[in-house]
């Protein structure tokens, strides 16, 4: 299984950190995937069984833990819009003993970059003995759930090695945003935008954004060097990439994080908001353009300290940066990069070890 490998992937060269080296490979972890999910015919393809099984359940249901459970409600989104099958998101550890009432023809998808989280092997031990067909999507070729579920779908990212996951995430949103498309031909469905093209796009787009490190460092200094918390806030899409984002900054920096829902936020921990409080804003979708900006403006009078990333198209005076811009719905890929490189700067500007925070382990192998 060491094929895919050569000395570059495991080694740091001359980046300072994993992480950030694990960042800038996005783009080329994003055309490896087109190229490996790509027949000769320039079509994109996944193995028959994997579709059929797919195609005949009734009902998706997504296992993961941590980052990779951030990638499955970006997947649910994915599946759901483009191949019209309902998705629950279920985290690993409560799924276990916390079982929904299923549907009648169930189809389990097991996100793991690892391969090896104790939490979601659980699960599928459990749904194999109900008799349920199971599908990993998995960075390790080999690893246990790959080698336990009935189907693997690889994400070719090369090794990760930071502790805070990167490539993986972006990884796995694109094979899920292809296995959706593969899903919608099979079923007949009309999908109105070409994948390989707006991937490609994406790619683009990721680079811009590594070229523009000294601008996140620049944000990650001034609202996140000396904060005992901070806020990110998101609707829709950006809901689920807040989530990830609070994450990463939480496990790098150990700054007290919080990913909400925009209109959330004044439910409750809007009492949190305190003079200064940093409060990241993601808006890439122009249906809640609006509604996000009015719940900046709810913070902003209680004191806080805005930080809007917006996409082009839909950017305003007052934003802070402005991501390139791509399909709607492959916006995540696009918008999580601003969040890893602030927090990564965030935990420098800390002086705390990125590479192996305190009390993390890369892959969990206890329940
Ligand atoms: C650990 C890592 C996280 C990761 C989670 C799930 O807690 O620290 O970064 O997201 O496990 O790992 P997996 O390998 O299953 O994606």
């Amino acid at each position: 299984y060491t094929a895919e490998l050569d000395a570059s992937d495991i080694e740091k060269g001359t980046y300072p950190h994993y992480m950030l080296k694990e960042i800038d490979e996005q783009p080329a972890v994003i055309r490896k995937i087109i190229q490996q999910y790509q027949n000769e015919s320039g079509q994109l393809v996944i193995d028959q069984d994997i579709v059929d099984a797919v195609d005949q359940s009734d009902r998706v249901y997504i296992i993961a833990a941590g980052t990779s459970y951030h990638a499955g409600l970006v997947g649910k989104q994915l599946i759901e819009k483009i191949a019209h099958i309902p998705v629950e998101v279920h985290i690993a550890s409560e799924f276990a003993y916390n079982t929904p009432l299923l549907s009648a023809n169930p189809l389990f998808i097991f996100i793991s970059q690892s391969g090896e989280t104790a939490d979601s092997r659980q699960v599928l031990v459990h749904v194999k003995k109900l008799g349920y067909k199971t599908l990993t999507v998995t960075n390790v070729p080999g690893s246990t759930l790959s080698r336990e579920a009935d189907y693997t779908l690889l994400l070719h990212a090369g090794p990760e090695i930071a502790v805070a996951s990167t490539k993986a995430y972006t990884a796995q949103i694109a094979v899920l945003s292809i296995l959706s498309e593969v899903i919608a031909k099979k079923r007949g469905l009309e999908v109105n935008f070409d994948l390989i093209h707006e991937l490609g796009i994406v790619a683009n787009a990721i680079e811009v954004l590594c070229d523009s490190k000294d601008e996140f460092e620049a944000i990650a200094r001034e609202y996140l060097s000396t904060t005992r918390n901070a806020f990110f806030i998101g609707r829709g899409i950006d809901f689920y990439v807040v989530l990830e984002a609070s994450l990463k900054l939480k496990e790098i920096s150990y700054i007290q994080a919080e990913g909400f829902a925009g209109g959330e936020l004044k439910h409750g921990t809007i009492a949190l908001i305190e003079d200064g409080t940093p409060i990241i804003a993601l808006a890439t979708q122009e249906s809640v353009n609006l509604s996000i900006r009015g719940n900046v403006k709810e913070v902003v009078a209680r004191g806080a300290n805005p930080c809007i990333i917006s996409m082009k198209g839909l950017e305003m005076e007052e934003d802070r940066f402005v991501i390139p811009e791509v399909h709607e719905i492959l916006t995540p890929l696009v918008s999580v990069i601003p969040t890893q490189l602030i927090a990564y700067y965030a935990a420098l500007h800390r002086e705390c070890d990125v590479d192996k925070p305190r009390n993390l382990a890369k892959s969990v192998t206890v329940e």
